[in-house]
């Protein structure tokens, strides 16, 4: 049976410019190859308010551009109580990201990234101190899940409908 998808999830790091608006642009495109991108709202915020106004880290806009994906015009945001409301489902990308989200929000809409979608207790690691390879493990990581969780909400394998996307730089 298909899984019901939420109708808007909220992705969340700590400073929402390097994974979470990631995921935002990566999830968005694994839902536009099911065709479920108008169904669900997508979101990301972080833990953390200092960069907020900020464009994504350029390592993260760079991975993503590199896979055909523009970020870049997203803008960082801290979570406020109301995203608790809101968003049906709040994703944390990290342990600390899902305990702080925990301090002030219902648990029960509050989970970590890599569990729910690969059924995977890993955190997504921050790579804001990293190099340019630790930016390609984030993208490998949130790929694998957002092209999963999208397949599963569909009611399909993992792999992408033959009728779908014609991209081929994912
Ligand atoms: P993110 O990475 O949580 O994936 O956006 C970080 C970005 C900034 C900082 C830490 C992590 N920071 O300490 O400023």
């Amino acid at each position: 049976m298909t899984e019901q998808p939420p109708r808007s999830i909220l992705l969340v790091c700590l400073g929402n410019i390097c994974r979470s608006p990631l995921a935002e642009g990566l999830l968005r495109d694994a839902l536009a190859v099911h065709g479920l991108q108008s169904d669900i709202l997508i979101d990301s915020a972080g833990t953390g308010g200092w960069h907020a106004g900020a464009a994504p880290d350029r390592r993260s806009v760079e991975i993503a551009r590199k896979h055909g994906i523009d970020i870049s015009g997203l803008r960082a945001r801290q979570v406020v109580p109301g995203d608790f409301q809101r968003f049906d489902l709040v994703l944390g990308m990290d342990g600390w990201n899902v305990a702080d989200l925990r301090r002030s929000g219902p648990g029960g809409r509050i989970r970590l990234f890599m569990e729910y979608t690969l059924g995977r207790e890993e955190d997504v690691p921050d790579p804001y101190h990293g190099e340019a390879e630790d930016f390609a493990l984030t993208y490998r990581m949130i790929r694998e899940a957002s092209d999963a969780l999208a397949a599963r909400w569909a009611g399909r394998a993992a792999s992408p409908p033959a009728s779908g996307h014609a991209s081929s730089t994912r």
